[in-house]
């Protein structure tokens, strides 16, 4: 195998996308993904026996699918890398098992990584390398997390994450509140720009000092998000204009409560970035993908002097090449595979960056 360019297949299935992946070293080579997002309009979320099914049906013809476009065969690969957490139990048990069996089949290394670390990891996939100095911004529909990156393969941090809600979780519950489907984060990120964002000044969740007077802005919570409060100001606000017999105005609710969602966002990780030394920062999740998201934040960054990366959308929402991309970083760094033994680990934290041995 060659440690400098590893070719490494790697598997995501920690929510709706069944993902597979296959790079050498930092080139990516395909990068397929099976969504079940379909199955889940219905309910305005994503069901975990759902999505772990469809991962289940998914799986097999996503490989086969991956290993033909990129023209490799099993055999072929050095190592494989599945995520082991963090994500929903059910779906994550589907792809670490098929990893199993194609370890145990193959004979092929096996690492059990962290699916955080691994939308950072994605970055490698532009360039070959990581900035010094790196914070990263993950926000999607299960996550919202600020990580230091101190090393990729053996030092990252976790700086601030929800307390209730994911971001894109908020954006599909108002949308889901306001009548207009899942998911919600398309549907709002266009009718907000029809909307006028000081309409209506909702909370911004963790960003009041704890104490009047208090220079500590808003104590323990500074880094940590909280969007449950402004889904239900947006609620109260709905049912105001009901009850008055008034229409609600829609386009200037959602621009209002986008508003409050990236100015929070932004203002915590670029303070955060600034407070940790961090002059680089990529950006990733499904939310990535929102216009006024990218616009406050690449303008917040510029002021900070701060650089952001984004990656393409297709290697911001969850894919197995992200996978791909860390395990054959881990691969190159020498860390050890974790082997056969290792349980799925819902809550994986991120100074887990791949489970031991
Ligand atoms: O990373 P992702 O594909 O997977 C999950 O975490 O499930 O992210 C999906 C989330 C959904 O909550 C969706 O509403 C949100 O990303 N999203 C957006 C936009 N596009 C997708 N949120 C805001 N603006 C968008 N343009
Ligand atoms: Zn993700």
């Amino acid at each position: 195998m060659s440690l400098s360019a590893p070719l490494v297949l790697g598997i995501e299935s920690s929510c709706d996308e069944t993902g597979v992946g296959i790079v050498r070293g930092t080139e990516l080579l395909v990068n397929a993904v099976a969504s079940s997002m379909e199955e889940h309009v219905r309910f305005g979320g994503v069901i975990p026996e759902i999505a772990s099914r469809a991962h289940l049906d998914a799986f097999v013809p996503t490989l086969s699918a991956a290993l033909k476009e990129a023209g490799v065969s099993l055999a072929q690969i050095d190592a494989i890398a599945v995520t082991s957490g963090p994500g929903l139990s059910g779906a994550l048990m589907v792809g670490v098992s098929a990893a199993k069996a194609l370890a145990l089949a193959t004979g092929k290394p096996l690492y059990g990584i962290n699916h955080l670390v691994a939308h950072v990891g994605v970055g490698v996939l532009d360039g070959g390398t990581l900035p010094e100095n790196l914070g990263a911004l993950l926000v999607s529909g299960g996550h919202t997390e600020i990580l230091q990156v101190n090393s990729l393969t053996s030092d990252v941090r976790l700086l601030g994450a929800t307390i209730d809600d994911a971001a894109g979780e908020a954006y599909d519950k108002v949308a889901r509140l306001l009548g207009l489907g899942y998911p919600g984060g398309p549907v709002i990120d266009a009718l907000a720009k029809e909307g006028n964002p000081k309409a209506i000044r909702f909370p911004r969740g963790l960003t009041l000092p704890k104490f009047v007077g208090s220079a500590e802005e808003p104590g323990k919570h500074r880094h940590d998000f909280s969007f449950s409060g402004l889904k239900t100001a947006v609620a109260r606000c709905v049912e105001q204009y009901q009850k008055r017999g008034e229409e609600v105005p829609v386009a200037d609710i959602a621009a209002s409560f986008q508003e409050a969602v990236v100015d929070v966002i932004t203002a915590k990780a670029v303070r955060a970035c600034t407070e940790h030394g961090l002059n680089n920062l990529l950006l990733g999740g499904g939310v990535a993908a929102n216009s006024r998201l990218r616009e406050l934040l690449a303008a917040r960054c510029a002021s900070a002097g701060i650089t952001l990366r984004v990656p393409p959308r297709n290697l911001c929402t969850d894919n197995g090449a992200m996978v791909a991309a860390l395990g054959s970083q881990l691969v190159s760094a020498g860390v050890a595979p974790t082997g056969l033994g290792f349980s799925t680990d819902s809550g994986q934290p991120v100074s887990l960056v791949s489970l031991l041995a």
